[in-house]
């Protein structure tokens, strides 16, 4: 697993958290995670060995700070994956389905992983869906019965991550994405200096470190929501945004004007 990676909150995936507030008070913890720097592929190698059944990360971390990593680093995990025969799992549950212009963000860079985790925007955001999708021969070991929840396999749920899975089909959210995600991330880059320090990201999907001399992201946050822009803060002065897929350039071109307002007005 990469360190800062953010899996969710269940205590076997909080074992292997650098997250102080989601692992505190919680246990006893899952052993047998080695967790090493994202980005590295020579440290996953190192930490491989012939007990390892899987390397898990987020091709682009997104809680971390929507962290983008260097263009050798995920072929490389395929081909170590492949030559000591370890799966490869990528959490695409923020990256994933057409968020950052590809239907999968280890399309990027020619990657196809051996499970992909999905969620969020699988529900259409509007009804709660997740999916490990994987072929048989993996996803095979589970049969009926032997897992299962409450909640998995709401027939609503499951019709909404259908058409959902046939809208990105047709690859225009892909393609809108591209798009729309260059104007966004060329807007934002025009605010550095005036406030913001550092813009990452792929497609519409947009890591804004602001200038901590203006108060902390959670602060910033606030002050968007007041003007009605939605935009969840992370790591202290990292805002990120990730509009809806449907979005217009207009309406970005107005987020990103409130946002450069709402740094004009915090400045001290
Ligand atoms: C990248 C990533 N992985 C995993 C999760 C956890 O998903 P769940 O809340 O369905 O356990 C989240 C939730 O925010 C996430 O952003």
């Amino acid at each position: 697993v990469a360190r800062n990676n953010f899996h969710g909150r269940t205590t076997t995936i909080i074992s292997f958290s650098d997250d102080e507030t989601a692992r505190r008070g919680f246990g006893p913890y899952t052993p047998g995670f080695r967790p090493v720097p994202f980005g590295d592929a020579a440290a996953a190698a190192d930490a491989v060995d012939e007990r390892t059944v899987a390397i898990l990360i987020e091709p682009i971390q997104g809680e971390a700070g929507i962290i983008v990593p260097p263009d050798d680093y995920l072929p490389r995990l395929r081909e170590l994956c492949n030559q000591r025969n370890v799966l490869l799992i990528a959490d695409e549950i923020q990256a994933g389905l057409a968020r950052t212009g590809r239907t999968f963000a280890c399309e990027h860079w020619g990657v196809v992983p051996d499970v992909y985790l999905l969620g969020k925007a699988l529900g259409g955001g509007v009804v709660p869906l997740s999916a490990v999708v994987a072929d048989s021969d993996v996803l095979g070991v589970l049969h009926p019965g032997e897992h299962g929840s409450t909640f998995g396999g709401n027939p609503l749920a499951a019709a909404v991550g259908s058409t959902v899975v046939s809208m990105l089909r047709r690859g225009e959210y892909q393609t809108r994405s591209t798009e729309l995600g260059r104007h966004l991330h060329n807007r934002l880059r025009g605010l550095i200096g005036h406030g913001v320090v550092a813009v990452r990201g792929l497609g519409l999907w947009a890591g804004v470190d602001i200038d901590p001399a203006l108060g902390t992201g959670k602060h910033l946050s606030m002050k968007l929501a007041e003007r009605g822009v939605l935009v969840k803060d992370t790591q202290g002065a990292t805002l990120r945004f990730a509009p809806p897929l449907v979005v217009t350039a207009e309406e970005i071109d107005w987020a990103v004007d409130q946002f450069a307002d709402a740094l004009a007005d915090s400045r001290p």
